[in-house]
């Protein structure tokens, strides 16, 4: 191909890929595509509560959590400052069907009643799943659950106040991760500190319905520098 021919096939192409699709659109809620985590917290009586959530997002050993004022998890966090975060893994979704517009609030809240909530008393029974003893805080982990994040709370800020198209009272939660518990299973061969992203299935939420992950889509300049590159020196130990 001579020079001439080869930037007219670009001009070609980069026409075509300036087209433009794109219509002002209005989603009633933007739930592009995040991980389902299984948020467990203590009631005032002592048992538990299992909220599924999915504005969850992770920085660091950090974590920050998006959820509604009125929930009893919201609730539970804020008196014992502290939680579980059970990642859902793509096993998990019927479980996780089965917690979807329950609460462990009684009464229902009034925000929650058109949605056709149910008070749950015991969402461990309800789903299926088992409790299993945490170490650090008093709300369990949930054993199905491959990845557990034992978690407490730093701060709470309010969200939302200023944004108009807002309907009800929003919280988010910064927790510190203080352990993490994984099924070894995940992890890549021979290394206890590495989850391994070709075994780790997380359970996706995008618009209200259930997805998997697809395969790799192509390899990734950002993985090849080694992971432990991230921790902080000080928790780096010989298998980093
Ligand atoms: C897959 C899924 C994702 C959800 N994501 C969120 C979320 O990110 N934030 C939130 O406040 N509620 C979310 N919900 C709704 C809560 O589960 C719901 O408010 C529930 O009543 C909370 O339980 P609780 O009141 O016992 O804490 C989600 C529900 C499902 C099924």
């Amino acid at each position: 191909m001579d020079d001439q021919s080869l930037s007219d096939s670009s001009i070609v192409k980069s026409s075509a890929t300036t087209e433009s699709f794109h219509v002002i659109s209005e989603p009633a809620v933007l739930y592009l595509g995040t991980p389902v985590v299984l948020i467990t917290s203590e009631n005032e009586d002592g048992s538990p509560n299992i909220s599924p959530m999915s504005s969850a997002w992770w920085l660091g050993w950090g974590c920050m959590l998006g959820l509604l004022g009125s929930s009893k998890t919201t609730e539970n966090m804020r008196r014992t400052g502290e939680c579980v975060l059970n990642v859902a893994s793509i096993d998990m979704a019927s479980a996780v069907d089965r917690l979807a517009l329950t609460t462990g609030s009684n009464p229902v809240p009034s925000n929650k009643m058109e949605m056709g909530v149910q008070f749950v008393p015991d969402k461990f029974g309800h789903a299926g799943l088992t409790p299993a003893n945490s170490d650090i805080v008093r709300s369990p982990r949930i054993h199905e659950s491959p990845v557990q994040l034992e978690s407490k709370v730093h701060n709470e800020y309010q969200y939302g106040a200023n944004n108009p198209r807002v309907r009800t009272e929003l919280v988010t939660f910064e927790v510190c991760i203080e352990r993490i518990h994984v099924d070894s299973r995940i992890l890549v061969e021979g290394n206890p500190n590495r989850i391994d992203p070709d075994k780790w299935r997380p359970l996706i939420m995008s618009f209200r319905e259930f997805y998997g992950l697809g395969d790799k889509v192509q390899p990734s300049r950002l993985s090849e520098f080694p992971e432990y590159y991230y921790k902080h020196p000080k928790f780096r130990g010989p298998e980093s």
